[in-house]
């Protein structure tokens, strides 16, 4: 197990990649902390950890809210006194040109996107300092190359892989490595509903995975291995890192 007995706050995991990353946390032996605005599925990642012989809570947070993340440290601080890993995997993505973004979805994005980063990471920090903890941030390709119809979004996920390398100098001297995972395509209910929403549901699918060199997308469970050697000590010198997880999507096509 890599993760044995380490503490991870995952966010945004009652669904989606964050949820399959939790699932791999628990079987590599973490006490997952799942928090999201989602009770009801956050609830079920729980159950469905517990099936599996795994340990978790969920904790419901609003991450672009200080007084709500304040308050989630402290529950995971009371319940397991410590934090080895804060994994900040929320996020949220509206297709959208500049041109066509107001100023309450710019805002919207980059709150969810990078402020909950900000904040989790400036909250969790004196309690990975005690442990020589790790961050980890979802990023995405669109961090790396770019994206049309993502303003905000490439903005946010751009903002993070900056944020990531800054961070990573900053707490090198506390021993806290600082990474990111910059996924391609990733399998998750909501990429389904957009292929079952597109005129030609098949033929989108076809096209998105071949643009992946690897002809595919990602699994969330994939996503989650990436995350799990980032956090375990097999990647101990590793700090700084922007790492692509997407087939070589990133290289071009
Ligand atoms: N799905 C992909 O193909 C893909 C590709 C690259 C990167 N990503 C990134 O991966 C991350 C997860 O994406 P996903 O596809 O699993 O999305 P998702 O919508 O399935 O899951 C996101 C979760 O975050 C939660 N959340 C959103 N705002 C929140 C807030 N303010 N407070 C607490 N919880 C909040 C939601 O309730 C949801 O459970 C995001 O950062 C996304 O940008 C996704």
């Amino acid at each position: 197990m890599k993760l044995k007995n380490k503490v991870a706050i995952i966010t945004g995991s009652a669904k989606g990649i964050g949820k399959g990353c939790a699932l791999v946390f628990a079987k590599e032996g973490a006490k997952v902390v799942i928090v999201d605005l989602d009770e009801k599925s956050g609830e079920q990642t729980v159950k469905e950890i517990s099936e599996r012989n795994g340990t978790s809570i969920f904790v419901k947070t609003d991450l672009t809210k200080v007084a709500d993340v304040q308050s989630m440290i402290s529950t995971v601080i009371n319940t397991y006194g410590q934090i080895d890993i804060m994994f900040n995997n929320a996020g949220y993505h509206i297709s959208k040109n500049v041109e066509v973004t107001s100023e309450d979805e710019w805002d919207f994005i980059l709150n969810t996107n990078l402020k909950s980063v900000f904040l989790c990471s400036k909250y969790s920090i004196p309690h990975l300092r005690k442990t020589k903890g790790c961050i980890i941030n979802m990023s995405s390709m669109v961090g790396l190359i770019g994206q049309s119809n993502a303003g905000a979004y490439s903005a946010s996920k751009g903002g993070i892989v900056a944020l990531t390398k800054g961070m990573s100098l900053d707490f090198a001297k506390d021993g806290i490595r600082v990474n990111c995972i910059c996924p391609g395509w990733v399998n998750t209910p909501l990429v389904e509903d957009w292929f079952s929403q597109q005129k030609d549901p098949q033929k989108a699918k076809e096209y998105i995975y071949s643009v992946h060199p690897l002809n595919r997308i990602a699994s969330s469970e994939e996503i989650g291995n990436a995350a799990a050697f980032l956090a375990s000590s097999e990647a101990s010198f590793i700090t700084g890192v922007a790492l692509p997880v997407d087939g070589a999507v990133s290289l071009g096509y």
